[in-house]
């Protein structure tokens, strides 16, 4: 079978090296489109592939329409909002993630980013520290679990909340439930975003959240833009001139609260969460594997649109 990596941000090289050698020894063979312009260039490079392993690239109708032998995408990654599945399922496509394989990646970096922020993007005015303070966690998955291990460690006191955990897990992760996410805003001094962009949540994080924010604090994105509601953010840091926002993920106001917020905003040039060697590898991998288990046994592990 013919396998895809199609990557506009790709991988490290030793990364390929490693699922080439997967989708090899599985009796398959790798074709690489990485750094393509344009959505044309995926829709042209689909036309005889089985299988297509992605990250954040759009697999849309129009590519699943060119794609006429591909029966598998794989999502080396989490998050599959990039895919259309209700067009993948109804070309009859299996649609994968890899979860879990690039969380700590992006636990890391949503850490790093606190501190940046703490210590006023590394300018020489006096900043703070984050032990002692205060850490919301929401959405308590693979990423955020290991950020709130990874906090607790740094001397914070962990907050959490997760529609779909009850509060013993929480607490079996090492986090305090919150109760509501409205008293995770209100008494955090942290947030750390880890949805995932759904209907339900796109757009859901706006001002009455951000607004009930204690004095100073930070609201960390490390998830999805989409789940911000802009004008509510920029609403927020317009009146509270002591709420600061950093984010993986740009929103498109950037230009805007970066003049109008100086160092208060930050957002990386491009998403770079689980752009690490480790992540890659482990992602990409993982990726390879599921695509040859299902090729080999049918294996629908991981499968999204069952
Ligand atoms: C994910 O959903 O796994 C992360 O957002 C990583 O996305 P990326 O592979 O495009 O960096």
């Amino acid at each position: 079978m013919k396998v895809l990596l199609a990557t506009q941000k790709p991988f490290a090289a030793a990364a390929v090296a490693e699922i080439r050698k997967v989708v090899e020894d599985g009796g398959h063979s790798l074709v690489l489109l990485e750094k393509y312009a344009g959505q044309s260039d995926l829709v042209a490079a689909v036309a005889d592939v089985e299988a297509m392993i992605i990250r954040s690239d759009k697999v849309t109708a129009e590519v699943l329409d060119a794609a006429k032998n591909l029966r598998i995408v794989v999502r080396a990654g989490a998050g599959y909002d990039n895919v259309d599945l209700a067009a993948a399922t109804a070309h009859g496509v299996v649609v994968m993630n890899t979860p879990g394989q690039n969380s700590n990646a992006v636990a890391e970096l949503a850490i790093a980013l606190m501190i940046f922020m703490a210590r006023n993007q590394f300018t020489p005015a006096t900043g703070t520290e984050i032990q002692g303070k205060t850490l919301g966690i929401q959405a308590f998955g693979n990423v955020g679990r290991l950020v709130g291990k990874k906090a607790e460690a740094l001397g914070m006191k962990v907050m959490a909340i997760d529609p779909f955990l009850p509060d013993e897990k929480i607490i079996e992760g090492g986090a305090e439930p919150a109760g509501s996410l409205e008293a995770l805003y209100s008494s955090c001094d942290y947030v750390s975003v880890h949805i995932p962009a759904t209907p339900e949540t796109i757009g859901s994080i706006g001002y009455d959240l951000i607004a009930k924010m204690p004095k100073g604090a930070t609201l960390v994105n490390t998830a999805r833009k989409e789940v911000i509601d802009e004008a509510g953010l920029e609403k927020a840091l317009e009146e509270r001139q002591d709420l600061k926002y950093v984010t993986d993920v740009a929103p498109d106001n950037l230009a805007v609260l970066k003049e109008k917020f100086g160092l208060r905003v930050f957002a990386t040039p491009k998403k770079m969460g689980a752009q690490s060697a480790e992540a890659n590898v482990n992602a990409g991998i993982a990726a390879a594997r599921q695509i040859c288990a299902y090729f080999a046994e049918g294996c629908t592990r991981f499968q999204v649109n069952k």
